[in-house]
């Protein structure tokens, strides 16, 4: 028997709830608070908790609407316990807690990074393990191979300053494109040259690889856009979005893939909020049938934050048989990616 899991998020901006019935998606409903961010050019804390609070009933009803199940059909709960912003993770848990608590439940508190990478799950009938997975979001940039994504995740490298999504946030700001950066320099590079700016790949060089293989830098990139943006009133936004952007998505394939080649596994899934990039999937797909790594990033919807990446590890926990959160969990803001199941 399939399980039908509902999985709650609210670690960030977003109030999502998703159900799943084992890797089947039914239902993926998210309530974003970032207009109310916009103008501080970044998420305010306690205005998304606020928001969370306000918000997430009616996204629990609309979501068992969404499903055509009540409450009373959901086998268990998922709900995102860290990392992310302390009082945005608390509505998240407490009201999973309380559904637990009230239906006779099991609750799974789960990682948000590995949630991440488990949305590819669902209504995928491959073999998703082991796999090494570029995790790219606006907090976090890895590569991980996992063996197990309820119960064995191995670092292989990660950012050393800025997140690749956090990238994106701040050069969009520094030239005026707004809040997020990612989807606006996105669309921006569309019309742009990729070309046309050779700015730098961080940490690519023969002697950086000696420490750090898999790692990631990208604030030399950040000064880098920063100077050419002093040094050239007349720049073109849509050459400068496209050249930072290809920078930034080169780096991160040239690493994913000498991961897979060098463990030789050869599954690669993509995974976080910078995975929605139209140009990522566009040349991760060229550079995987080249080098014959099977690929896989889940649809664009399912890259940014959402409920049914939740659900998704919730009901993979389930069917690796492990064991549920003790009652009483709380959130753990600052939780590591190796910390998968409370
Ligand atoms: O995973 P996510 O939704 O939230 C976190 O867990 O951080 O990732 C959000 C990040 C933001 O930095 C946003 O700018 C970036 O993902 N992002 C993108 C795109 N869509 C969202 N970055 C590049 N291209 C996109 N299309
Ligand atoms: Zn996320």
């Amino acid at each position: 028997m399939q399980p039908l899991v509902l999985g709650i998020e609210t670690s960030c901006d977003e109030t999502a709830v998703g159900i799943v019935h084992g890797r089947k998606l039914l239902a993926n409903v998210i309530s974003s608070s970032v207009d109310l961010h916009a103008r501080f050019g970044g998420v305010v804390p306690e205005i998304a908790s606020r928001a969370h609070l306000e918000a997430i009933q009616q996204v629990i009803a609309q979501a068992l609407k969404e499903a055509n199940v009540r409450l009373s059909d959901i086998d268990a709960l998922a709900v995102t316990a860290g990392p992310g912003l302390i009082g945005a993770l608390l509505v998240g848990v407490s009201s999973a807690s309380g559904l637990a608590l009230g239906l006779n439940k099991p609750l799974y508190g789960v990682n948000h990074l590995s949630a991440h990478i488990a949305v590819d799950a669902l209504d995928n009938d491959e073999k998703i393990q082991p796999s090494i997975a570029l995790l790219v979001s606006g907090g976090h940039t890895s590569i991980l191979q996992v063996n197990n994504l309820a119960s064995d995740v191995v670092v292989k490298g990660a950012t050393i300053d800025d997140a690749a999504g956090e990238a994106f946030d701040k050069i969009a700001r520094i030239m005026g494109l707004g809040f997020p950066g990612g989807p606006v320099i996105d669309q921006a590079a569309k019309s742009g040259n990729q070309d046309a700016i050779n700015f730098p790949r961080g940490l690519t060089h023969a002697n950086d690889l000696v420490t750090h293989q898999y790692d990631f830098s990208f604030s030399g990139l950040k000064t880098a856009v920063s100077r050419y943006l002093q040094q050239t009133p007349n720049y073109k936004k849509a050459d400068v979005a496209a050249s930072f952007q290809e920078a930034v998505v080169d780096v991160l394939l040239q690493k994913s893939i000498a991961a897979c080649k060098e463990s030789g596994i050869e599954n690669l899934v993509i995974a976080g909020g910078v995975a929605a990039n139209s140009r990522l999937r566009e040349l991760a797909q060229e550079r995987c049938t080249k080098t014959k790594i099977r690929l896989r990033i889940p649809p664009a919807l399912l890259c940014t934050d959402n409920g049914a990446m939740v659900a998704a590890l919730g009901s993979l926990a389930i069917s690796e048989a492990v064991a549920p959160s003790k009652t009483g969990i709380s959130a753990d803001s600052a939780a590591q990616i190796t910390q998968l199941i409370w």
